[in-house]
Formats: C-alpha cells, structure tokens, sequence
C-alpha cells in the first residue's frame, strides 16, 4: 500500500510542487488550501503524513498540530505531522516539535531535503508500527506473568530467586497437574543470572515416542539408522548455555533414563551413531505431577537418577491449598481473555466471586483459566454473572468437609445445645467462624463474601478470637 500524505497549505505552487515531488516518490497524495479543509479531510480519514504550513488564512497550523495530537491519540492512529514554517523562524519550529510535530521544513522548499525528511518521516512510522508490533509480541511470550498473592506462591518465587543464583543446579518442580509446573521453570529461565538470555528448551517426555526421545534429547549423525538422511542436533545442544526443561520427567522409559543419568553426571553425550563426545552447558530443571520417591518404589524411575534431578526441590501447591489465589488468578485470565475477545473490559459479580471461591478445581489453575475462558464467550456484559460460571464438578466438598454452595448452608451453624436462642454477636461470631472454615481459613475470601473491608473482618476474627 502507498504512504498516504496531505499537503495543507495556501499556497498554490507549494502545494503542486509538493504533490509532484511526493507522487513521484510513491506516495498518495491529497491536498487542501486552508486548516479546516485540511483537518476535515485528516478526520474523515487519517493519512500517514501531514505537511502542515504553520501561517494557515483561516487558523494558526499551531492549532491543528495541536488538535490532530490530541485526536491522534484519542482515536489510536498514527500520523506524523511536519510543519512548515518561514525561513528563519526558528521559534515556532521548536514550538511545533514541542506541540508533537515529527519534524519541520523551511521555506522556500528545498526539494532534496523536503524528500529526505518524507522519507525519514515514513521510515520513522514503519518503525514505530514494528516496536508496537514486537512489544506486543513479547508481552504474549512472557506474558506469563506468575499470579502469587498468596504465601504459599510467595514461597515458591522465594525458591525461584533462590536457585536463579545458582545457575547449575538441577531443579525438580513437583507439582499436581496444571498447578503452573511449566511457568514456574520459565521463571526460573527467565531469572536465572548468565542463563536469562541464553535458550529455554522443553521436551514433553510424556508425548513423544519412546523411541523418538533419546534422538530428540542428543541428536544423531547422518545415516545412525535408515531415516536419518542428516545430521541432527539434539535438544541437549540447542539449549546449550540456557535451561532445559524436561516436562513429565516421571514418564521416561528407563533406557532413557540410564542414558540421562551417564549425560547429567557428565555433562557430556554423542549423537545416536556418532563417535565424537560433545560438552555442553545446561540447566536441567524436570517437572512432574508425580511423587518421584512412589515412582521409584515402583520400580518405574530409577533411585540414581531421582537424587540426581532432586538436588532442589520446589512443590507447587495444588489451588484448594491457596484459595487466595483464586479470583486474583481469575482476574487475570478475565483481563487476558476479555482482551483477546474484544469485549469490554469486565469484573465479576459479587455472586460470582462467591461461586469461584467455592469451588475446589482438581484441574487447579488450568481448569479455573477454562472457567474463565468459557465465561468470558458466555457473558454478553461488562459483569460477569454466575449463570457464566460452569464449573465441571460439585462445589468444594470432600477435602475441606464443608458442603456448599446452598447459600442457606452457610446458615446450618453450632448452636448452643441447650437451646438458647444466640444472641447477635454470638450469631455473628458462628457465622465468621463458619465462613472462615469455608474459605480455608482465607480472610481476604471471607471479607469480599461478607462485602466488608479486610482491616474490618481481620479486627473481628482477632475480637471473637478466631485468628
Ligand atoms: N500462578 C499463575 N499465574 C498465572 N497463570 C498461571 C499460574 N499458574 C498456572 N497458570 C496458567 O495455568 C495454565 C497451566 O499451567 P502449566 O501448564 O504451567 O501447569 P503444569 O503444572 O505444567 O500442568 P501439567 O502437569 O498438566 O503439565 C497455564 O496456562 C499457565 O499459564
Ligand atoms: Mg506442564
């Protein structure tokens, strides 16, 4: 597509010089004779370039600068405006750059410097469109950020800072499924001093074939069996001076696994088929949502290699263990997904948070980001209802004892056996006591269940002396 440019300027020959030079240069040109005209055209549609006069008949080009700034930005397009001023006048050009201007011109014209400043100017826009378009793009790749309010999460970052200063140590992150096993290691990369920019791999070793996983992870040399028609390079070396993740690491075959044990111990390997031993620099962080330690007592994960990968160890608590974590999570998925769908941006209704917070998740974080996801493509308001919420199993039950989310359960309190009727702060302290129990003992959970502030139900649990 051409650059679009709109020459606004009374002056008749400058503006057919203008539109020569430019037209010839490759861009579409427009023009207009006065400020009014010229910003009409520029409202009705927004070109890539405005060559402003600043000694406009009808309004100051000052002026115009100053509301196509303005409106620029409010609207989110992006036009560079160039103001051209007399000769000499050097304070309304330094004004005009003040105002928002891309650069300005003097007059007379001077065509080869009026085309090297389009050319810059759009040069310039093309630029600003890729740091835009890049930005975005690594704010979706990091844009993992890990959600942790919650101690327990706090623990877990701790321990991440922790082994990020010491850059060989093998990490073993255990965790249930979908507890954020994988962004945890990528925290891990990301923090770890002299790694940080060096590559992450990770190999799945629950989803590749058996007998594709010893060629993944080191590679082979042309003709070490009948497909292999080139050399490959394995994962070992493609993560050479960065981390490698080796996600399921309970899933590997045993074979495989003696041949981790020799490499890890070693720090070097050969290709399948080749002769030559290569040494690389690497990271080892495993994940699994298994207990090794069981693993291992079933005779399905070698004892050796278990003391090797388990040198630091980071748990993963499961959600129902950190129900703070729960609509701060839910937040942030809601955030992420309103925006990717391009609906307005939402919250939750207090019923809903009350639902969410309910709720067990075996899936753990996983399944709460589908919830959300799903609530998201059901709402069709900014307040995300509870009619939006489907949650695939039966509210908290089993783990905590507790049996909701029947509102009137929360009412089924212990009441004095002989009888007596409670009076109103005895009924309040049951009730608090009995909320509290529901959220996990989560007092930021039971200050929004009850609508009230946190100092307020953090000074009544200490005063019925709860805490
Ligand atoms: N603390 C968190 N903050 C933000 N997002 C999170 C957090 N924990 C998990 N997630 C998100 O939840 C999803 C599941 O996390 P992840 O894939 O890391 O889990 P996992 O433990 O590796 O699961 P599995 O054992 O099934 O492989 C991902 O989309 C991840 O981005
Ligand atoms: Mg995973």
């Amino acid at each position: 597509m051409k650059p679009t440019v709109l020459v606004i300027d009374d002056e008749k020959t400058f503006r057919i010089v203008a539109e020569e030079a430019l037209s010839a240069e490759g861009f579409a040109v427009a023009t207009a004779s006065n400020g009014q005209a010229g910003l009409a055209a520029w409202q009705r549609e927004p070109c890539d370039l405005v060559i402003l006069d600043r000694h406009l008949p009808d309004t100051d080009g000052i002026a115009i600068l100053e509301t196509m700034t303005r409106e620029s930005r409010e609207r989110g397009v992006d036009t560079l405006v160039v103001v051209a001023t007399a000769y000499a006048d050097v304070a309304s050009a330094v004004q005009a750059l003040k105002l928002g201007a891309f650069d300005y011109l003097s007059k007379p014209l001077q065509l080869p410097e009026f085309l090297v400043t389009m050319r810059k100017a759009i040069e310039a826009k093309r630029l600003r469109a890729q740091v835009r378009q890049l930005t975005g793009r690594t704010q979706a790749a990091m844009g993992d950020l890990v959600v942790g309010a919650s101690a327990a999460m706090q623990k877990v970052i701790d321990m991440v800072d922790k082994v990020a200063e010491a850059p060989d140590t093998t990490v073993l992150i255990q965790g249930e499924s979908g507890t954020g096993k994988e962004l945890i290691a990528d925290l891990i990369a990301r923090r770890t001093v002299g790694r940080k920019d060096g590559p992450f791999v990770e190999i799945n070793c629950a989803s590749v074939p058996e007998n594709l996983l010893e060629s993944e992870l080191f590679g082979y040399e042309r003709g070490a069996f009948t497909d292999a028609k080139a050399q490959k390079r394995g994962l070992f070396e493609e993560a050479d001076g960065g981390t490698l993740l080796l996600d399921e690491v309970g899933e590997m075959p045993m074979a495989t696994q003696a041949k981790l044990l020799k490499v890890l111990e070693e720090m070097t390997f050969r290709r399948l088929g080749g002769t030559r031993d290569l040494s690389v620099n690497v990271r080892i962080v495993a994940a699994t949502n298994k207990e090794l330690a069981d693993e291992v007592e079933r005779g399905a994960f070698r004892l050796d290699l278990y003391h090797r990968l388990d040198v630091f160890h980071i748990r993963v608590p499961s959600l129902h263990e950190r129900p703070e974590d729960i609509l701060p999570l839910a937040t942030h998925f809601l955030q992420r997904f309103a925006a990717r769908m391009r609906k307005p941006a939402a919250r939750f209704a207090p019923e809903t948070e009350r639902l969410l917070l309910a709720y067990d998740y075996p899936g753990n974080v996983r399944e709460l980001r589908n919830v959300i996801e799903r609530a998201v493509i059901l709402s069709t308001k900014d307040v995300i209802e509870a009619d939006c919420i489907v949650l695939s199993g039966p509210a908290r039950a089993g783990r905590s004892g507790a049996s909701l989310p029947a509102p009137l359960a929360f009412f089924a309190l212990e009441l004095d056996p002989a009888g007596k009727p409670p009076d109103l702060e005895g009924l309040e302290r049951a009730y608090i006591a009995r909320l509290l129990a529901f959220a996990g003992g989560n007092r930021t959970a039971v200050a929004r269940l009850l609508g009230v502030s946190y100092p307020t139900i953090a000074k009544k649990i200490a005063d019925y002396g709860l805490g």
